[in-house]
């Protein structure tokens, strides 16, 4: 008998006609994945740019500028999403689901903005709308957040997700280029948002980690709730320091649970010890770790940007829609999911060019203290609230990077600590 008589058969899986929107890093990227993969049976049928006169490599009968061509057109059952403007990225998510389409995006900033609402618009329409793009590139993190950590607990997911700053990070510390040229080859290399602000300042890592917050522990929190900032204040200094005791920095964020009904969670500078998995992940990688119960530890690596790692993210989801893959989203809607706290503590090491700059009150426990002419850094534990509520360690010349492990439980610091400053006649 031949084995081959019993080989199961796939099943039908749907031909997909997809409205792609955008023809940018991302958009081209995606055509040219598409037309390596024709087994895939998805095609595009038009795309949606914003400007007509543009240069196109390809011809200009595939381009239009108005959108309804695609929203109306009933043949295409998949919108496709790669612009770089959020607002109207929005409009046009929002009136696919409505019309019951299918929608694949890459916009974190538009998805972290607007979660509650696109959830619920999914609900209402049936209609799926994936972005595992949106995340971390290439990492395929969204799915197995949703599927593979669905039973095991979680206690913590954290890591480098946004490749523009960690190309730069590496270049400042491994070439020793400046800032600003860093900045400018990540722009050339397509890594930078088209606003490189969302990228420096820390709002895209900060989108990324709302989103990760949802699926990991089905916590809907705008990036506006949670602690976060970028790597512009980090100085040459503070290289030069962390180069000195072997560390590197960088930009870091985290979910992390600190006890069974609260999450602790940040996007800060970092440093990394040369033996941690995340100290070797350089220029545009993204890096994430997840620890759970029972699975223990997982390290996730992959490239966090650019046209095809990107596209390829992209690419999965539309193969997914095939067979009418949606996020369940069970974490959020099953009951007494973890709330956001700022409840905690940090370890963290403040510099700034004058030390008046630092406000010393704050602190609940100062282990290190260096004062020198333009060089005064504090290493301290401090309370995640009052980092959130006041904004003396945002000021020009002062910069905030955590330490090692740096969410600290031990909430009689802030007693103890007191009691240690007032001793040391600090406060
Ligand atoms: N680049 C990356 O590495 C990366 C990685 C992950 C996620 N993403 C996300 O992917 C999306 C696209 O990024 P990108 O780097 O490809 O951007 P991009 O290179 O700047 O391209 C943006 C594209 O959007 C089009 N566009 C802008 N507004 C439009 C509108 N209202 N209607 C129709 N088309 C419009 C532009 O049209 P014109 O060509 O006419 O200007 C352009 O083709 C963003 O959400 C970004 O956050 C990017």
């Amino acid at each position: 008998m031949s084995l081959n008589n019993n080989k199961p058969v796939l099943p039908q899986s749907k031909k997909l006609t997809l409205g792609l929107f955008g023809f940018g890093v991302v958009g081209k990227g995606l055509y040219d994945v598409l037309h390596s993969t024709p087994a895939l049976q998805a095609s595009i049928k038009k795309i949606c740019i914003r400007n007509a006169d543009k240069k196109r490599v390809i011809p200009q009968e595939h381009f239009t500028t108005d959108a309804n061509e695609l929203l109306h057109d009933e043949s295409i059952n998949v919108i496709v999403e790669l612009i770089d403007d959020a607002d109207a990225a929005y409009n046009i998510v929002k009136a696919a689901l409505q019309k019951g389409k299918a929608v694949v995006s890459a916009n974190k900033k538009m998805i972290a903005a607007h979660f509650e609402e696109l959830l619920h618009l999914q609900h209402i329409h049936g209609a799926a709308l994936l972005y595992e793009g949106a995340c971390c590139a290439s990492i395929p993190i969204i799915r197995n957040l949703e599927e593979y950590y669905d039973n095991d607990l979680l206690s913590a997911v954290k890591g480098i997700v946004n490749g523009s700053t960690n190309y730069i990070l590496t270049k400042i510390f491994d070439d020793g280029l400046s800032f600003k040229d860093a900045l400018l080859q990540a722009q050339q290399l397509g890594f930078a948002e088209s606003n490189p602000a969302l990228d420096i300042e820390g709002h895209d890592a900060a989108n990324k980690l709302s989103i990760l917050l949802a699926h990991a522990f089905g916590r809907i929190a705008a990036p506006s709730e949670f602690l976060y900032t970028g790597i512009t204040s980090i100085k040459k200094t503070d290289a030069d320091l962390a180069k000195q005791k072997n560390l590197k920095i960088k930009l870091v964020a985290t979910a992390q649970k600190i006890n069974d009904s609260q999450i602790a969670a940040f996007v800060l500078p970092q440093f990394v010890e040369e033996q941690d998995e995340l100290a070797g992940v350089s220029n545009e990688f993204n890096a994430l770790i997840t620890e759970s119960s029972f699975a223990d530890k997982h390290f996730f690596k992959g490239k966090g940007a650019g046209a095809y790692p990107t596209a390829a993210a992209v690419l999965s989801d539309i193969a997914a829609l095939r067979y009418n893959y949606k996020y369940e989203y069970k974490k959020y809607l099953q009951e007494n999911t973890p709330e956001l706290s700022n409840d905690y503590y940090l370890k963290i090491f403040v510099s700034a060019d004058d030390i008046e700059k630092i406000d010393k009150d704050q602190f609940a426990w100062i282990e290190e203290w260096h004062n020198e002419k333009n060089n005064n850094w504090v290493v301290g534990i401090i309370q995640s609230a009052l980092l959130q509520q006041n904004n003396w360690w945002k000021q020009p010349g002062v910069s905030l990077i955590l330490t090692k492990n740096p969410v600290v439980q031990n909430v009689e610091y802030r007693e103890i600590g007191k009691k240690s400053l007032e001793l040391a006649g600090v406060i």
